[in-house]
């Protein structure tokens, strides 16, 4: 596929996904002002990137992404859960997000973590309650386990708890890297393996493919870092120098600006060997790579 079809793909997938998350929240049988709450964060935008990676990595294997839908609305609201609760007051404090008066702005503190709760919870409810025939259940199963690896203490919470901890402590490159690894890295990471699962990749392609999303997964991070300081409010929809205003560890902070875009590129360019040494079609994460790179928001 050349830049224009890859385009047209992600534009499509994207719509298929949003149209399905409305519908996952609008199933549910539970008070309003929770489906409310999580409707409002989960329609407010956001970029998909997670959802997307999963998607495409299937079609990179040839196969129908159909039947990672599922998995990919899954990971959406976990990834959508952490952005309620990273902006909680007791968090990064945040008022902006996706271009909007963040969740517990428009809903209050109680519901906005009640809302995180249920988007967490009910992502695996969306897992395994789908794809009765198609998916087996000892596929479901580690598509589950993995995702609850990726998402918890090991994996994104570990990572939120070092980011808030270290807050105010100079940490080095490594204690730096474990926190993007971790709070960003693991949930990204997860979206290109959970697509290799479904797609019945062999081991030495999901050890490749865990290669590239781990610089894939550091890069993403890196480039947010960069955006706090470079970005404008209006485009990226949150707020510009949150970091440095809580003093957090950051790349730029560490190592420059110029510093941290270095960093950048370099974990660009081993995600790229790393995919292209892998059999499968490289088109679309090729150009998903590059998306991560040079984003505005
Ligand atoms: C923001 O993620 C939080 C990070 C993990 C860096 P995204 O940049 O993917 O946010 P949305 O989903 O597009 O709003
Ligand atoms: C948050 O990192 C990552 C998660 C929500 C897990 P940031 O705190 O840098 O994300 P933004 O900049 O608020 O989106
Ligand atoms: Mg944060
Ligand atoms: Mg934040
Ligand atoms: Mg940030």
């Amino acid at each position: 596929m050349g830049p224009t079809d890859v385009k047209e793909f992600l534009n499509k997938q994207k719509n298929i996904v949003e149209e399905q998350l409305t519908n996952y929240i609008s199933a549910l049988t539970a008070p309003k002002s929770i489906k409310d709450s999580m409707h409002y964060s989960l329609e407010a935008g956001g970029k998909r990137i997670r959802p997307l990676l999963l998607l495409g990595t299937l079609r990179s294997f040839g196969k129908d992404e159909s039947i990672g839908l599922p998995t990919a609305c899954a990971i959406e609201m976990i990834h959508t859960y952490s952005l309620v609760h990273d902006d909680l007051p007791s968090m990064d404090d945040d008022d902006l997000r996706r271009g909007k008066p963040t969740n517990h702005k428009v809903f209050g503190e109680a519901i906005a973590i009640l809302a995180g709760d249920g988007l967490l919870t009910y992502s695996f409810q969306v897992i395994t309650e789908s794809l009765k025939n198609e998916i087996s259940a000892e596929k479901k199963l580690m598509l589950v386990t993995e995702l609850a690896k990726a998402a918890g203490p090991e994996g994104m919470v570990g990572g939120q708890v070092a980011d808030m901890e270290g807050e105010g402590s100079v940490l080095n490159l490594e204690e730096l890297e474990y926190i993007h690894r971790h709070k960003t890295g693991k949930l990204l990471a997860y979206s290109v393996i959970a697509g290799a699962i479904l797609a019945d990749a062999t081991n030495e392609q999901l050890n490749k493919l865990t290669q590239f999303a781990h610089h894939l997964g550091l890069a993403f991070q890196i480039r947010d870092d960069i955006l706090d300081i470079e970005g404008s409010e209006a485009v990226i929809g949150k707020p510009v120098g949150s970091d440095t205003g809580n003093d957090k560890n950051t790349y730029p902070a560490l190592l420059s600006l110029e510093g941290a875009k270095e960093k950048l590129t370099f974990h660009i360019d081993e995600a790229k060997r790393f995919l292209y040494s892998v059999d499968m079609k490289h088109d679309i994460l090729d150009y998903m790579c590059n998306l991560i790179a040079s984003r505005d928001h």
